[in-house]
């Protein structure tokens, strides 16, 4: 079984994922902290940045498969970078500026997939991400699509790095939502996109217990 779980930054995806894939014992596949990891690597790789460089890293990692690894704690996932474990450091602002240029380029993307791929012929997982039900997984028969207002998708990425709700650091945080929403949405390879099939849950007055009760529950009516 593969569910699958689009939506934009601060949609509650990845919260709500991992929840879900504890709730029912499966693994929880986060697509982004693939790409972050990619990004990284092209970073230690080229210190001016990725951007220009997008072939040669994918052909870097493509010659060495094992440089990237994932593996599981708990039902959590851990991202190996080159043997160390890089889960914390794929979630610097550094890393985030630098995912667009992974993102956008069709044979990381390649990359990040079969990765998912390998892992999904084996385990029954629960994966977030942007292109995930429209992509990587269109015969997926469990897909949602999260959404939520901009100003509280917004609040919520602040929570997560500790900025507090308003001032220049918020307006900051904002701008970048704005600019990785525009990008993500408009990119011409695996926009984010709701997939046709995918119940669309706004999550912006819901609390994650409910988010989680939907999905389980449209879940429940698609197995039965
Ligand atoms: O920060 P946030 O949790 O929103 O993003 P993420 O899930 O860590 O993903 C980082 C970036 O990777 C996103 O901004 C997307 O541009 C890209 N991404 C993608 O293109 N496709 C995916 N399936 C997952 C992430």
């Amino acid at each position: 079984m593969i569910i699958a779980i689009d939506g934009p930054a601060g949609s509650g995806k990845s919260t709500i994922a991992k929840l879900l894939a504890q709730e029912l014992k499966i693994e929880y596949i986060d697509s982004g902290a693939i790409y972050r990891t990619i990004a990284l690597h092209g970073i230690n790789s080229f210190p001016e940045g990725c951007q220009g460089r997008e072939q040669e890293i994918a052909e870097q990692i493509r010659n060495d498969p094992g440089m990237i690894r994932i593996s599981y704690e708990n039902h959590t996932q851990v991202m190996w970078l080159n043997d160390e474990d890089v889960s914390k450091s794929i979630r610097h602002p550094k890393v985030t500026s630098q995912v667009k240029y992974i993102a956008d380029y069709p044979a990381c993307r390649e990359l990040v997939n079969s990765k998912m791929r390998i892992i999904a012929r084996d385990y029954p997982v629960v994966i977030d991400g942007r292109d995930i039900g429209t992509v990587v997984f269109p015969d997926s028969t469990h897909k949602f699509f999260l959404d939520a207002q901009p100003k509280i998708r917004a609040e919520r990425r602040a929570g997560d790095l500790n900025i507090k709700p308003s001032g220049s650091d918020f307006e900051e945080l904002i701008r970048q939502m704005e600019i990785r929403d525009k990008n993500d949405r408009e990119r011409a390879i695996a926009p984010l996109k709701r997939a046709e099939d995918a119940l669309y849950l706004d999550t912006s007055d819901m609390t994650v217990e409910e988010v989680i009760a939907s999905i389980l529950n449209h879940c429940h009516r698609l197995n039965d």
